[in-house]
């Protein structure tokens, strides 16, 4: 496709810089995966099942029905962004361990939106864990699992709260 008919787009992905020249229509959930970006998942592509779940300046979305060009300037965290120096954020750490992921295959879209829930509410009741994973689609857990990894993320949070992700 010749320049003229591709869009630029600059953004930073859990805090690396990249350049895209991209088609238009091109979705956030596409550039990410081709950057090998594979947190996000595409499963159904409609905005129904969060399983394509990022932080877009400081907003949780669903990368499949976000234009990659809203990316452009902006700031994208994924879910393997929230790794620091190798090691899991508690909100990962508390998936691995409660049993809240099993096939892992909406997992990342899971620890984004709780992590965005647990960035606004460091304090949140089951109510308002399950209200905000109320669009994360599982066909594995039941949600009693993600439910208690949220519930235990955060606890841990409070009790030894974690530095944001790129932070010193
Ligand atoms: Fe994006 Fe389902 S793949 S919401
Ligand atoms: Fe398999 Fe959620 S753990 S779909």
């Amino acid at each position: 496709m010749p320049d003229g008919s591709t869009l630029p787009v600059r953004c930073t992905v859990n805090g690396r810089e990249y350049h895209w020249r991209l088609a238009p229509g091109t979705t956030l959930l596409e550039a990410l995966r081709a950057a090998q970006v594979r947190g996000p998942k595409l499963v159904c592509g409609t905005g129904d099942c969060c399983a394509c779940g990022v932080i877009l300046d400081g907003r949780s979305v669903n990368a499949c029905c976000t234009l990659a060009g809203k990316a452009d300037g902006a700031t994208v965290l994924t879910a393997e962004g929230l790794l620091e120096a190798g090691r899991l954020h508690p909100v990962q750490a508390a998936f691995a361990e409660t049993g809240a992921a099993q096939c892992g295959f909406c997992t990342p879209g899971f620890v984004i939106r709780a992590y965005a829930l647990l960035q606004e509410d460091p304090d949140p009741d089951e109510a308002a864990v399950r209200a905000a994973l109320g669009g994360n689609i599982c066909r594995c857990t039941g949600y009693v699992k993600p439910v208690e990894a949220v519930l235990e993320a955060a606890r841990r949070m409070r009790s030894a709260p974690a530095p944001g992700p790129g932070a010193p």
